[in-house]
């Protein structure tokens, strides 16, 4: 018998590239590769990329440069491109690295068998086609693997809402919804193998609708049907976007006992002069708005934003209107960006902010947020909060877990495994972390 081939897989960008590379892993398990943490170990190197701004497409070209001694000592190592940059930038990758074998868009990964089997014939193989077929669906699950307690299931990919400052439109293409019952099925495997919650993906989740029994289906619909799901815990989803906030969402998180108490939802900008040059086709205050009918729903929700400072003509005044946009909403957690110029969209055309001006206005606002972050963290300190563990702590007889708002928590107690979903009350607030005892 000969041995398995080994298989590496750095991932960047997204959560649904996460869910990408792990589809990815288990298609090549079928042409026998087994998954190595280690790159000088691997048969097949696999980058799985993100563009969304300057340094992340950089990074991977600074990766690739490391490989060239590891491709020297071992000549049938193959190493492949996969990913946004691949969409984006295609043959131009194996132009300016040589060594890269295989460049393959993220809606071709169903073909990576073939493409692989391609490179070991020594030819180059690139795809980066938008099929029209379903990849998931032809993305075989290696059944009964067990798992950790906590999953990614993308239910809805692409966006057609074209931000002037996004690629993703064009690296992930049009907006597809997976059917339900596809979903479901892949739910309850989750869970067969281990899985207590399950995070849907989507570049703009609420706007899913799926083809399901009776007609479409809306995300509130599919979460329903989760919540019926016996073993199944918790439910989460990311990303939404403020203008797809239906009535039933609203509704779903007021009333579905699984759906957790936590919503991403960017808004970019406080500025309404600045969202319009955006194209974000919503203001400040409908926004607002959409805060104002979830904390009706659900009260304790916690929520988490993503801010992009020093936007094309973005004043000190616009800016100032996001800080207190942000004052507004007070969030619990928030990622926070510099504009970064990306080829073939509108706003890299446009009049840029200095990038000293950018680098102050960045830490402002991180100032802001690291405030209200900890404010919501030192708030759980005396409440009880479900926490699923995941994986033993850093000290002896610690474990870790995570709340239903997401805070780190960890507690030092006997008999809690990974799965467990426990009662805790919290009895501290730590830099970036909760500490609790078992109820
Ligand atoms: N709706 C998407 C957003 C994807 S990009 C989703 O489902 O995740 C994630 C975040 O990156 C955006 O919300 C935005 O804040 C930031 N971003 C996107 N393009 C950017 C750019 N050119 N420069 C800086 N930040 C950017
Ligand atoms: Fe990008 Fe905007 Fe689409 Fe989000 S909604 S993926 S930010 S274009
Ligand atoms: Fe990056 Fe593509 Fe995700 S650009 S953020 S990996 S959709």
């Amino acid at each position: 018998m000969t041995a398995p081939k080994k298989l590496y897989i750095k991932t960047y960008g997204c959560q649904m590239n996460v869910y990408d590379s792990e589809r990815m892993a288990e298609a090549l398990g079928g042409q026998g590769y087994v998954p190595t943490d280690r790159a000088d170990d691997a048969d097949m190197i696999l980058l799985n990329t993100c563009h969304i701004r300057e340094k992340a497409a950089e990074k991977v070209y600074s990766e690739l440069g490391r490989y060239k001694s590891l491709k020297a000592d071992k000549p049938d190592l193959k190493i492949g491109v996969a990913g946004c940059v691949a969409q984006a930038e295609g043959e131009e990758i194996m132009r300016r690295q040589p060594l890269v074998d295989l460049v393959v868009g993220p809606q071709s990964y169903h073909r990576l068998p073939a493409l692989e089997a391609k490179t070991r014939a020594g030819e180059k193989a690139l795809d980066t086609d938008f099929p029209e077929d379903d990849k998931f669906e032809a993305l075989k699950r290696r059944p009964k693997a067990a798992r950790g307690p906590t999953a990614f299931l993308t239910v809805q990919e692409g966006c057609d809402k074209f931000c002037a400052f996004c690629v993703v439109p064009y690296t992930r293409g049009a907006e597809v919804s997976r059917p339900a019952d596809r979903i479901l099925t892949e739910a309850r495997d989750l869970v067969e193998r281990g899985v207590r919650e399950i995070t849907l993906l989507g570049q703009n989740v609420n706007a899913y609708h799926g083809a399901g029994a009776g007609g479409d289906w809306s995300l509130a619909r599919l979460i329903w049907a989760l919540n019926d799901i016996d073993g199944l815990e918790r439910i989460r989803f990311t990303t939404s976007h403020p203008n797809d906030m239906t009535d039933d969402l609203y509704e779903v998180h007021g009333t579905c006992p699984k759906l957790m108490p936590y919503l991403h939802l960017p808004v970019q900008s406080g500025s309404d002069r600045i969202l319009k040059r955006m194209n974000r086709s919503h203001t400040a205050e409908s926004y607002l708005r959409c805060i104002e009918r979830l904390r009706a729903a659900r009260p304790d929700i916690l929520l988490s934003g993503d801010f992009i400072v020093g936007f094309p003509e973005e004043t000190e005044a616009d800016f100032q209107a996001t800080l207190d946009l942000i004052e507004a909403v007070g969030y619990g957690y928030a990622y926070t960006f510099k504009y970064s110029t990306r080829p073939g969209t509108p706003a890299a055309e446009r009049v840029q902010v200095p990038e000293d001006v950018k680098d102050d206005r960045l830490q402002r606002l991180q100032a802001l947020i690291t405030r209200q972050q900890r404010a919501a963290q030192d708030a759980m300190v005396g409440q009880e909060v479900g926490v699923l563990f995941e994986k033993p702590g850093r000290l002896v007889g610690q474990m870790v877990g995570k709340s239903d708002h997401l805070h780190a928590v960890h507690v030092t107690a006997k008999g809690v495994s990974p799965g467990d979903l426990r009662q805790v009350k919290i009895v501290e607030s730590g830099a970036n972390s909760l500490a609790g005892v078992l109820v």
